[in-house]
């Protein structure tokens, strides 16, 4: 088992394939973004040895994010061999879902279990300008797509102010009193070159309470003061569905932290909000030994840190959130 200093065990993993994405959404990149050189990131095979291996450190959880995962050559059977590896328990994606109306019925075949999908709204006007040219219908298509596939789901959406922070999120909300699904809201948090539009357009989870609220009545706290993975659970009375709100922003949850982060070209990121990060992409195409690479790993999720600094203005920028992965 991996602990750092703080005593937290480590056990989820969250590995970004790609920085690329088939969206350019305006709280998560650049409309000019330029990605890596293929050769920079990952291959197959440098994927599949890091999961063996933080697999037989005790990590059992595994996401698989982006930029936008699907676009990825081979993803379903990088997630086969994925979910086949010894110790693996669940493996489960982030997806924008437009491209799950062809990849979610393999994929779930091939033992995915869960899929995050982001929409953070219904509007297809507003979609289209938050994610710069996506359409809304292809997101439902792949929802359904993914219902088909009997894969679990929940929502995402990223708030904005001035975007999607008014009947928007009472929109999404209101899926959940006919649908079994979570829909969560995401303080929207700043990273590099973008972090000056991103700090000026964050709403809170408490504003974003009191509109659902207003709009849908009272939210019911579901195992008041606990987290579920990282958001804080309500429901509306009878509903089928839950909302959920990750609020890293205004309330971080680092005592609760169990994952660490491997980025598109192979870099172990310990906190999504801090710049530290362990090469291990290098020393493993130099020649590392399973061994070698242990001791790194170990080395870096020792360190990790606790605590965002955004109060005090640090903000990270070293990388955009297309290549960390969410
Ligand atoms: N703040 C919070 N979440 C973000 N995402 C992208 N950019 C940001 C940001 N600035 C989320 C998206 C998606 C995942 C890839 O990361 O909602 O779920
Ligand atoms: Fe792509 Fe997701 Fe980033 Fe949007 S948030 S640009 S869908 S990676």
């Amino acid at each position: 088992m991996a602990f750092d200093r703080f005593g937290r065990n480590i056990n989820y993993l969250r590995i970004s394939l790609t920085d690329r994405c088939n969206l350019r959404c305006v709280y998560c990149m650049p409309e000019d973004m330029t990605f890596r050189p293929r050769a920079e990131l990952m291959q197959d095979d440098e994927v599949l040895r890091l999961v063996r291996i933080f697999a037989d450190l005790g990590f059992h959880k595994f996401r698989l994010t982006g930029g936008e995962p699907t676009v990825r050559a081979n993803i379903v059977d990088l997630v086969r061999e994925m979910a086949a590896t010894p110790g693996v328990e669940k493996v489960a994606m982030t997806t924008n879902g437009l491209l799950l109306d062809r990849l979610a019925q393999p994929m779930a075949a091939a033992g995915l279990k869960r899929v995050n999908i982001s929409i953070d709204t219904l509007d297809p006007d507003k979609f289209k300008k938050l994610t710069r040219w996506g359409e809304v219908e292809d997101v439902w298509r792949g929802i359904r797509a993914a219902e088909a596939a009997a894969l679990e789901i929940k929502l995402n959406a990223v708030v904005v102010r001035n975007y999607n922070d008014r009947e928007d999120v009472v929109d999404l909300a209101r899926l959940t009193l006919y649908q079994p699904w979570q829909v969560r809201y995401i303080e929207m948090m700043p990273f590099g070159e973008i972090s000056d539009f991103q700090l000026a357009g964050v709403v809170t989870q408490a504003e974003i309470h009191q509109t659902i609220e207003s709009a849908l009545g009272p939210l019911i706290p579901v195992n008041p003061g606990e987290l579920d993975g990282e958001a804080s659970l309500y429901q509306f009375a009878d509903a089928p569905g839950r909302v959920g709100f990750i609020s890293s922003v205004s309330q971080p949850f680092c005592a609760s932290c169990n994952r660490a982060r491997l980025t598109a070209d192979g870099r172990l990121r310990l906190c999504l909000l801090r710049e530290k990060e362990v090469d291990l992409l290098s020393p493993m195409r130099q020649g590392a030994t399973d061994v070698e690479l242990v001791a790194i790993i170990k080395d870096g999720i020792w360190w990790k840190p606790w605590g965002h600094g955004l109060s005090q203005d640090v903000i990270p920028l070293n990388r955009v959130m297309s290549e960390i992965g969410g």
